[in-house]
């Protein structure tokens, strides 16, 4: 059986890397049927009006999957991101970045393989600000059980779903003791009750910082809240290569909306320099997400078969430019084809 999963090109280099996603996902033989959709200028330019149109998000909800090219955010007043609007309209509590070293990727650091849990719907991002005299503003840093609870319950189901060994909590406790320590309370607490086998520790944020630069592969999976997170897993991006290599999610009950973390890329849309690599990662996480929430063997093959492909690629050196390589979008996506 098929799963219809909604793709969302969006603006620069979208539509050139969904094509290529696609492309590969159909050599795969992925269980997916995609159904495209707008959002981001292009959508804005369309017969809704809107960055987000509500039949986009009405067919996100429908299909419970969405893989999502980058979408531009038109500068100036008036205009709330696509990603901050998916996120809150439809509950996206969870995002999901996998950080992993790949080989023919020269860094820093070869065997990193760690994945950063952020709480996507509270702390400094909920919006609570407040001018409190005409010199002084003021921003609310909002926590609340039920949802340090869901974060926490979230990431020790993935932890144990994915065979992962040890939860690591980013805090700031000994400062924030109300909102970061419920945080704490919570993970400790459905540690305590639920996963004791699953390893568990906590580390101050700033001291962890300075233990992820020196030494990232003692980590497994980091669950932070919402801004630590955020810059958390740009830092851990940095690691392995950079936004171009990095896939991410943002998961919630009802549906799940995998994405590369890069942006649109102006600068280089429509000459076939784009790398298809991290919407491609995404895509691979959304076939591995199928097969363990829809317990689908084919979706989990067709991971395989593309994280193997992609991989073997890499290691032999065909490389996009972004990558320090020779290789065009689609001499690359070719190259993939040709080992899928
Ligand atoms: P960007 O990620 O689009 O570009 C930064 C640099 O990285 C550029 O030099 C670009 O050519 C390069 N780059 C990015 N992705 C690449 C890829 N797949 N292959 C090769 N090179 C790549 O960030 P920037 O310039 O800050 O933002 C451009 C637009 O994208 C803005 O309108 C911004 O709002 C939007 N954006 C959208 C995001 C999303 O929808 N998830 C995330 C970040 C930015």
């Amino acid at each position: 059986m098929a799963h219809k999963v909604v793709a969302i090109p969006g603006d620069g280099i979208g539509p050139e890397v969904m094509d290529a996603v696609r492309a590969v996902m159909r050599a795969a033989d992925a269980p997916v049927e995609f159904e495209t959709h707008e959002a981001g200028l292009a959508a804005l330019e369309g017969p809704e009006g809107e960055l987000l149109p509500a039949s986009t998000k009405s067919a996100i909800l429908a299909a419970g999957l969405a893989l999502k090219g980058p979408c531009t955010t038109p500068i100036g007043t008036g205009f709330r991101s696509v990603n901050v609007q998916l996120r809150q309209t439809l509950k996206l509590f969870a995002a999901v970045r996998p950080v992993r070293s790949l080989p023919g990727v020269q860094t820093r650091y070869e065997d990193v393989d760690l994945v950063i849990v952020r709480e996507n719907t509270e702390g400094l991002y909920s919006g609570v600000e407040n001018v409190i005299t005409e010199d002084v503003v003021a921003s609310m840093k909002v926590a609340t059980r039920p949802a340090c609870r869901r974060i926490a319950k979230w990431t020790f189901r993935y932890a144990t779903q994915r065979r992962r060994k040890k939860v690591t909590v980013f805090h700031k406790a000994n400062i924030m003791k109300m909102t970061d320590g419920m945080f704490l309370e919570e993970a400790r607490r459905v540690h305590k009750e639920d996963y004791p086998n699953i390893d568990y520790e906590e580390m101050i944020i700033d001291a962890a910082q300075m233990r992820l630069v020196q030494d990232p592969t003692q980590f497994d999976i980091i669950l932070c809240e919402n801004l630590y997170g955020d810059v958390v897993s740009d830092l851990c991006a940095g690691l392995v290569g950079g936004l171009g290599v990095t896939p991410g999610a943002n998961i919630g009950d009802e549906c799940a909306v995998f994405e590369a973390v890069h942006g649109s890329a102006p600068d280089i849309a429509g000459q076939n320099l784009a790398n298809p690599l991290a919407l491609l990662m995404s895509g691979t996480m959304m076939l591995n997400h199928i097969a363990t929430t829809r317990d689908d063997e084919q979706a989990k093959l067709a991971a395989q078969r593309i994280k193997k492909a992609y991989d073997d690629t890499l290691s032999a050196g065909e490389l996009t430019r972004d990558l320090g390589g020779e290789l065009g979008t689609k001499e690359f996506t070719e190259a993939l084809i040709g080992r899928v």
